[in-house]
């Protein structure tokens, strides 16, 4: 036992080592030096999506379209409007129930497999070395996909060790491209660095200007695990929508409080995957990478943190 203990310890602190060595050389390719990911053919998309440098050398889109509650006709209608102004990264997972119409959207649109950015996550309910393998194969066959570019465990429940083997195996037999996590906080991802051959690459967590997450950021920064944005508008929550800070710096800069938002989370380095099913919107999200805020804004921004969940009933 204390062998094994020792072992542990001694993979730890080599992976934590690892993770400061790529934190020196994570890319993070900033506005204006943009490493564009795929062509962009549709007729509203003025601008390329700039992308970051996975731990693993994966490029992907810092902007992509979140699909939470997007279902049936329109989930599919959504993604392919998305799709279409030009949005390459779609952000999925078996709990939404629209894997199907996510892979009917991607279908329609046309665009080449290879040029798009497919996420999608393990559900809690298939944690383990067999049900990751099963959930994982079914939801490709869903998405009508051979592979998936991120597959995250959606949340830090059950078998996370067993589930994590699995994706590793699957990672290495090129059916995904990088793998990750969701929702895991600083002692969970330390405990996966004691047995994990695999550094995730991502972890997706909920981050917005009313809970910024600052500890997580910069645990994340030193171990090169890329920090992704859920609810990057709070869903809408706590009026974000009309707050007055926010509404000020859109006023300066001639642009919306979205926008705003989304380029906030731009400058910090964090991947966002704002959703919606309004074409318009869609367009206007995209549009943040003509503008930076100063440091005035930033300090204004900080000013909003309440370092809270805005979703306590999935605590
Ligand atoms: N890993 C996890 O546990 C987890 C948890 C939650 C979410 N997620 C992911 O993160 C994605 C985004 O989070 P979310 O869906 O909770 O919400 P969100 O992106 O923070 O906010 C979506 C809301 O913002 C509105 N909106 C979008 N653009 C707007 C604009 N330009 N102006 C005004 N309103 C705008 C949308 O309405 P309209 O439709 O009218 O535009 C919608 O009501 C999800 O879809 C999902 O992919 C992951």
């Amino acid at each position: 036992m204390e062998k094994q203990h020792q072992h542990n310890e001694i993979n730890r602190r080599g992976f934590l080592k690892a993770g400061a060595g790529l934190a020196a050389t994570a890319l993070f390719v900033p506005f204006g030096a943009a490493k564009v990911f795929g062509a962009f053919n549709a007729a509203n998309a003025k601008t390329s999506i700039p992308t970051v440098k996975l731990n693993n050398g994966l490029p992907m889109p810092m902007l992509g379209f979140g699909t939470n509650t997007l279902n049936g006709e329109v989930g599919e209608r959504s993604v392919f409007d998305a799709i279409s102004v030009g949005y390459r990264s779609i952000d999925t997972a078996h709990v939404y129930g629209n894997e199907g119409a996510v892979g009917a959207a991607i279908k329609r649109s046309g665009i080449d497999r290879k040029e798009l950015f497919v996420t999608s996550k393990l559900w809690v309910d298939f944690a383990g070395y067999e049900g990751t393998k099963k959930a994982f194969q079914t939801s490709i066959d869903k998405l009508g996909t051979d592979y998936l570019d991120l597959y995250l465990i959606h949340r830090p429940r059950g078998d996370v060790k067993g589930s994590w083997l699995a994706m590793e195996e699957l990672y290495n037999a090129g059916k995904i491209k990088a793998i990750g996590v969701s929702n895991f906080e600083p002692r969970q991802l330390a405990e996966m660095m004691i047995y994990a051959k695999i550094k995730p690459a991502v972890n997706q967590i909920e981050t917005h200007v009313f809970f910024q997450g600052h500890n997580l950021y910069d645990v994340l920064k030193k171990e090169a695990v890329q920090h992704e944005a859920w609810s990057p508008f709070a869903a809408g929550r706590n009026g974000i929508f009309s707050n007055p800070v926010l509404a000020e710096i859109g006023k300066k800069h001639n642009k919306s409080i979205a926008q705003v938002c989304l380029r906030w989370h731009y400058q910090r380095g964090v991947v966002a995957i704002p959703r919606s099913q309004n074409k318009a919107h869609m367009i206007e999200n995209l549009q943040i990478f003509d503008f930076k805020l100063d440091k005035k804004d930033l300090q204004a921004i900080a000013t909003l943190d309440l370092n809270k969940t805005q979703f306590p009933e999935w605590s």
